[in-house]
């Protein structure tokens, strides 16, 4: 599918091989074999075992968790090392995005930190679903943001939702165009965020009752926002409600929390779980393909 002459290879970093294999198999390009090990001490270690001199390499890793960071770093000058001609860097989950400017005196912007880190001797930056594309505007380099919410609604359509719900103001931008994509009504919450773990809901009557609902935000993490959404909706007569991100974190028991509410929980492969139904690798190869 690359058609620049010059052999593309993508290259799989240990956070994102299943993504990686996708989009390889999309793009109908090699997927570099990459060994990665952790030293007794913890310390990360890499090697490429392909012959790369003069192709355009495809780095696919994410910034999350933390270990993934250094793995990244290695792998930029292993590939540089070993001879490549140009090198796209796919961050398919941005870690650290949520931080993106000073909430309060004295904070690192944690955003603009990785930013500024993993984008040396890199062409091309390309995220999905950003949480803030704020986080773009600090690379020095061009920078694309695909996203996976299409395919999300696809499947969402396919199944039968019958109302997209955003749980916050914030995300309404994007459901009212995924609404008017797939022909979806949908409607919002309103949330404070307490602490890391709690969030509180405005309540709000939405045409739910006997509708299959469907939550759909960028990402989950403790699954606090979506179960608050999920509460409310079933006491307001949802026939089935589902719970739908990009980015499944799905940190301290978040699934087992979202399973008491939700008849369904689904995400994408840029963080791989047993809920990673929606691969994100076909965004990515049209953001890839088309810049
Ligand atoms: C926040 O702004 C994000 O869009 C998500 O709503 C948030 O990260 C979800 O976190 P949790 O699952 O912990 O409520």
């Amino acid at each position: 599918m690359p058609s620049s002459g010059v052999q593309m290879i993508v290259v799989p970093g240990s956070a994102s091989r299943q993504l990686a294999s996708q989009l390889a198999g999309i793009l109908k390009v090699p997927l570099a074999n990459v060994q990665t090990k952790r030293f007794p001490d913890g310390e990360c270690y890499v090697r490429v075992m392909d012959n790369l001199r003069g192709r355009e390499a495809v780095l696919v890793q994410n910034t999350h968790p933390d270990e993934s960071i250094v793995e990244l770093l290695l792998l930029q000058d292993v590939l540089w090392q070993a001879g490549i001609s140009k090198l796209t860097l796919v961050v398919p989950y941005f870690g650290y995005a949520r931080q993106d400017k000073l909430f309060n005196e004295g904070e690192a912007i944690s955003a603009n930190t990785i930013a500024d880190h993993i984008q040396n001797g890199v062409d091309k930056v390309i995220t999905v679903d950003v949480h803030s594309t704020r986080v773009l505007e600090r690379f020095k380099v061009p920078t694309r943001n695909a996203s996976a919410m299409p395919l999300i609604a696809d499947y969402l359509r396919r199944v039968g939702t019958e109302l997209l719900i955003a749980p916050d103001k914030g995300d309404v931008e994007r459901i009212r165009h995924l609404s008017a994509r797939f022909s979806i009504p949908w409607d919002h919450f309103e949330k404070k965020r307490l602490d890391g773990h709690t969030v509180e809901m405005r309540q709000k009557r939405v045409d739910c009752a006997g509708k299959r609902v469907a939550i759909v935000d960028d990402i989950i993490s403790t699954g606090g926002t979506i179960v608050t959404a999920a509460q409310q909706l079933r006491e307001q007569g949802a026939k089935d409600v589902m719970a739908a991100c990009t980015h499944g974190l799905f940190v301290s028991g978040a699934l087992e929390k979202l399973a008491h509410v939700c008849g369904r929980v689904l995400s994408t492969d840029t963080i791989e779980s047993k809920v990673s139904n929606v691969s994100a690798a076909p965004a990515v190869a049209e953001v890839l393909t088309t810049s």
